[in-house]
């Protein structure tokens, strides 16, 4: 019935067994500073187990704690994590998916003590430190090392975080980066920041697929826009990297009124991938309320991207592969675009529960929880 969803395809030299992911999606199921939990292998075999071909774990920072986004934010800034994270590549792999691991640094955006940014541009109230330039080189090479332990934890694949506006997108935003030196003024300087970032990864981890996660667009008006995401994007892609996950909005734009209720829409990111595909060779992913079989299927028939990205929707139900490919799409539990009981509890500090699960599952996490 999906004659393009269910096909495979080749990506950074791995096969993928067919065309939808996982996005990457932070749930709070890491320990106390981001330890590798029980709750988070278990959360990942699900997701593993779902039936998608690739599984990119959360966000993990590269910088601890400087670079963090909250305290349960996985870590991959020491040698001593590689070991946890190994059991989490090889829970992701024994069930027969690909896993990936996201690697972030939070810049403006990361909690206390961390807040450095480009330049100091206020946000939420608080002012970011602009980094000194001496600063950037050390952060540069925390990306490198921080994708060699991706690596070394068998993982087969690293992507890096360019979306949400954490600091590779504060780089290349004319919003957030005012800098005068060799990082900032026009847009080719913006952009030295990921793409040295990326020169760097990949000098470092050698023959291993570095995916880039995009902000095409941050939905405001002094913000970066398509045209020159654009740009930006044939810049990753000459580069080498293995393939373009696409986003757009950021913290200080998802929560606009008019960004509200664009974000319930059922594909509401797809034009923002099909823009992007148009520039690059490498295969493009997108993701957002991509919520039935239907949709999926016509997105990649019609060649506006590669790859499917599910995140709530597949939290929401992880049998959402298996019911799309059998047909029983009426069997699905849909994340509710109207709901945000999974945002509240992370904003509160706690691991996220989905109102949409059926009682009995509800009831086992809520105990798993507790433990
Ligand atoms: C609670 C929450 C956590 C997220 N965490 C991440 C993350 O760690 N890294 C990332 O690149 N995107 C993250 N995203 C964005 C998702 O990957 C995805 O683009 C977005 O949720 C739209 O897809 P969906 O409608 O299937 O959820 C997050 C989104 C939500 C709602």
């Amino acid at each position: 019935m999906y004659s393009h969803l269910f096909t495979e395809l080749e990506v950074g030299g791995v096969k993928l067994k067919n065309r939808l992911t996982m996005a990457p999606l932070y749930l709070g199921y890491a320990g106390e500073d981001g330890i590798v939990s029980e709750l988070i292998l278990d959360h990942y075999r699900l997701m593993a187990q779902s039936g998608v071909a690739l599984v990119v774990v959360e966000n993990a920072t590269v910088d601890y704690p400087v670079g963090r986004n909250s305290n349960h934010c996985l870590r991959v800034d020491g040698d001593d994590q590689i070991e946890a994270l190994s059991r989490l590549a090889t829970a992701i792999k024994q069930e027969g998916a690909v896993a990936c691991l996201q690697i972030n640094h939070g810049g403006r955006y990361a909690v206390p003590p961390g807040f450095v940014a480009p330049s100091a541009v206020e946000t939420f109230g608080r002012m970011p430190r602009a980094l000194i330039i001496q600063e950037i080189e050390p952060i540069i090479d925390q990306y490198a090392q921080a994708a060699l332990r991706v690596k070394q934890a068998g993982f087969d694949m690293v992507e890096l975080h360019g979306g949400t506006g954490y600091l590779l997108a504060q780089f290349v935003s004319p919003r957030t980066n005012k800098r005068t030196d060799i990082y900032g003024g026009s847009p080719e300087a913006r952009r030295k920041f990921p793409l040295d970032v990326v020169a760097a990864v990949k000098a470092v981890v050698g023959e291993f697929p570095v995916g880039y996660r995009f902000l095409a667009d941050e939905w405001l008006p002094d913000g970066l826009q398509l045209a020159e995401s654009r740009v930006f994007a044939r810049s990753l892609d000459a580069a080498g990297v293995a393939y373009i996950s696409v986003m757009g909005g950021t913290y200080e734009s998802f929560f606009l009124p008019e960004m509200v209720a664009k974000s319930k829409q059922e594909g509401y990111m797809v034009d923002l991938a099909a823009a992007i595909k148009q520039e690059v060779s490498g295969p493009v992913i997108t993701a957002g309320r991509i919520a039935h079989g239907p949709l999926a299927e016509q997105i990649v028939a019609s060649g506006q991207a590669d790859l499917i990205g599910l995140a709530r929707v597949l939290w929401a139900d992880p049998e959402w592969p298996q019911k799309v490919q059998v047909g029983k799409e009426d069997e699905i539990h849909h994340c509710n675009p109207e709901c945000d009981v999974c945002l509240q509890m992370i904003m509160k500090g706690r691991p996220a529960l989905c109102a949409s699960w059926p009682k009995e599952k509800m009831q086992l996490w809520k105990s798993k929880l507790q433990k």
